[in-house]
């Protein structure tokens, strides 16, 4: 599902220039979760931003989903990664000039789906929020705006899902609600999880640990 060969990734300009990611090597099986461990800074959200298409690398090879990333020009990448790859971040990034239903049917109607609000209202009873469809993002509380974010990246479907420390602004409490969540959408969908967190209890509930440290991978491991 995912491939990763000597990914490096340098940014700024001398002499500020820094290197972030200093040769990753990752392959990731389909239907497997992966939780992604390191240190502020360790490079952790940049290189999920490459494996999810956001932000390109400065050498290496990616390969996800059956895509070579290097061979595909912007365009053909942010189509490639819709329906593919959905992405979950810490800050729920709706819109806020747009109700929850809105915010979940926003991918499918780019897409050109003409069933966009009734999957994207499906998704959204998935995710115990039926009762907030017409809610915009300011009435809703944290726990539920990451539901909202949540509903948005699963509702096109993806065979990849990437989620950047998604319980990092919520309580304790809320923060295991929804990863509850998080992990009993992913059974049912047999997407592949992909999960950056300092939580080592929930790091341990994946299949796999893999850790790093100043730009490199350091250890990868299956909890115990
Ligand atoms: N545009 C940039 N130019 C130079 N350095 C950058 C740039 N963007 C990020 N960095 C540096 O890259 C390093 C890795 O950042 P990254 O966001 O990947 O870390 P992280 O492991 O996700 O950390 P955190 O746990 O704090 O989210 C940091 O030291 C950061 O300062
Ligand atoms: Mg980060």
């Amino acid at each position: 599902m995912i491939e990763a060969r000597n990914l490096t990734l340098a940014l700024g300009k001398p002499p500020a220039r820094t290197e972030i990611l200093k040769g990753i090597d990752l392959s990731v099986q389909a239907g497997e979760s992966v939780a992604l461990l390191g240190p502020s800074g360790s490079g952790k959200s940049s290189l999920m931003a490459i494996l999810a298409g956001m932000e390109r690398p400065t050498s290496g090879s990616v390969r996800v989903a059956g895509l070579d990333f290097d061979r595909l020009n912007e365009n053909q990448l942010a189509i490639a990664r819709r329906g593919r790859i959905g992405i979950i971040l810490q800050a729920f990034h709706l819109l806020p000039t747009m109700t929850a239903l809105e915010n979940v049917a926003v991918p499918l109607e780019l897409a050109g789906q003409t069933d966009a609000f009734v999957r994207a209202r499906a998704e959204l009873m998935a995710v115990g929020l039926g009762h907030r469809l017409t809610h915009y993002p300011s009435q809703l509380s944290g726990g539920e705006q990451q539901r909202v974010a949540i509903a948005r990246a699963l509702v096109s479907r993806p065979t990849l899902l990437f989620a950047d420390e998604p319980t990092g602004n919520l309580d304790g409490a809320t923060g295991r609600e929804i990863m509850d969540l998080l992990f009993a959408r992913h059974g049912e969908t047999a997407a592949t999880l992909f999960v950056i967190t300092h939580d080592r209890v929930l790091a341990a509930r994946c299949d796999r640990i893999i850790e790093l440290a100043d730009g490199n991978i350091v250890s990868d491991s299956i909890p115990a």
